[in-house]
């Protein structure tokens, strides 16, 4: 997101009961992965159900910097002409990543073995998160970064002349971290190895296989280690990008929590790496059908219908969970304001280092509306007032985070008074229809 966006403030009211179809738009991480995938490949990869959120759009221009062709033919259909794995030429300008931690860390990785440099810049939120996470992998390859205190953006990185691949295993469970490494051990001779403790989305794993990649998945006592076959001559593909799981989180949510509510979501990603929420919702007694099972975009997805549940229990949250709903503790955090008893996430210090601090801004703004919380460093508690019963009335500050200025106007549509959001601009980065179709379902918004 450009750094010079106006703030646009938003609020949401006590709304009538959401009914219709929310169609929501493509995956986020799949199509960062399809744009880049697609500009490591030789010749033409197709994508259809792109997201043409910001942050999409921010990694699409950067793969032409880098020397990919980058076509739009038509909503959601793009194409791109790949340059081949090690095939990247030296930007002549500065990368700006916008407000996407996905978007600079796996194009870091994709340049780290090719022997040019670039410079990496983004938005405010993105210029506070950490990079040293990516570089420190990248540097046993050999890249260089060279960037702000704390290994913040700008950076600029000089990737290695002559790589080596590298066995790595992961500190944090983040895939953008897996991700990074894989990319970068393309363009490494021989075997590249991932070791994560716990599993994180795996779209990465599943996209290199099918552009032809060698990668090898295996189950041990040290968690799962991939291991990627270096300089394959990766074959472009069709890509049906499947709706976004974490964008569907957010009509999925307002329904539960809209008195009469009753919609259907189609698509719903039921990815194991992906589907934590939804498991989640179900343990606390969320009335959701998971209808018509099957796979898109080499996805297994459902369809879902859910209801108003005006009975919603407060859980304690399987902290080995997190990776797989890392992206919706804060619309989990409004649904566990409106639950009975309280709602307690243990194992979640990554939410402090997202497009905001979400622990905290999420933790600040309930409070503001009149929700209990109690946190620590690597938990949050929200103590439940029941379905309806969040008083709010109170602005919620969204720290240049989509997800959390979604959260907040959710919150506003079934509390007792208007619950607003300093600034709804972020929005664009990952669910660009999401004003006009939550407004067709019947929240009010404005
Ligand atoms: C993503 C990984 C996650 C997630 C982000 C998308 C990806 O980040 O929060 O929205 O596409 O790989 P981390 O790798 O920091 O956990």
């Amino acid at each position: 997101m450009s750094a010079h966006t106006e703030a646009q403030p938003m609020q949401a009211s006590k709304s009538g009961p959401l009914k219709g179809v929310a169609e929501v738009p493509g995956d986020k991480s799949i199509s960062h992965r399809a744009l880049i995938f697609g500009a490591m490949a030789v010749g033409e990869t197709k994508i259809t159900g792109l997201l043409e959120g910001q942050d999409v759009l921010d990694t699409a221009r950067a793969m032409q910097a880098f020397g990919a062709e980058v076509t739009q033919h038509g909503p959601g259909a793009w194409s791109v002409h790949g340059v081949g794995v090690g095939g990247f030429r030296e930007p002549v300008d500065m990368i700006d990543c916008g407000n996407s931690g996905t978007g600079v860390r796996l194009i870091m990785g994709t340049m780290a073995t090719t022997a040019i440099t670039a410079t990496f810049t983004g938005d405010a939120s993105l210029r506070k998160r950490p990079m040293g996470r990516v570089t420190e992998p990248l540097a046993l390859f050999g890249a260089r970064a060279y960037g702000r205190q704390g290994g913040r953006l700008p950076m600029t990185l000089v990737g290695a002349a002559n790589p080596v691949p590298v066995r790595y295993a992961l500190p944090v469970a983040s895939a953008q971290v897996k991700s990074a490494v894989l990319l970068a051990g393309l363009n490494a001779p021989g075997e590249t190895m991932v070791i994560e403790k716990e599993p994180t989305r795996d779209h990465s794993e599943r996209m290199l296989l099918g552009f032809g990649a060698k990668l090898n998945v295996e189950r041990t006592g040290e968690g799962h280690v991939i291991t990627l076959t270096g300089r394959p001559e990766l074959r472009p593909q069709t890509v049906a990008v499947p709706r976004d799981p974490s964008s569907a989180a957010f009509p999925v949510s307002a329904a539960l929590l809209v008195d009469g509510s009753d919609i259907t979501v189609p698509g719903v990603s039921q990815n194991l790496t992906r589907n934590g929420l939804y498991l989640t919702l179900v343990e606390m007694g969320a009335s959701i059908e998971f209808m018509n099972p099957r796979e898109e975009g080499g996805e297994p997805v459902a369809d879902l219908r859910v209801r108003f549940t005006g009975d919603l229990k407060g859980i304690e949250v399987p902290p080995e969970r997190a990776p797989s709903m890392i992206d919706e503790y804060p619309i989990l955090s409004v649904i566990a304001a409106n639950a009975t008893g309280k709602t307690v996430m243990r194992g979640v210090k990554e939410l402090r280092v997202k497009e905001s601090d979400r622990i905290d801004a999420m933790a600040r703004g309930l409070e503001a509306c009149g929700v209990v919380i109690e946190e620590d460093e690597d938990t949050l508690i929200v103590h439940g007032l029941g379905a309806g019963n969040v008083p709010g009335g109170a602005t919620a500050k969204t720290h240049l985070d989509h997800r959390i200025a979604m959260s907040f106007l959710i919150l506003g549509m079934c509390a007792k008074k208007p619950v607003a959001v300093d600034d709804a601009s972020p929005i664009v980065t990952s669910f660009p229809i999401f004003v006009p179709l939550m407004k067709r379902l019947g929240a009010t918004l404005g």
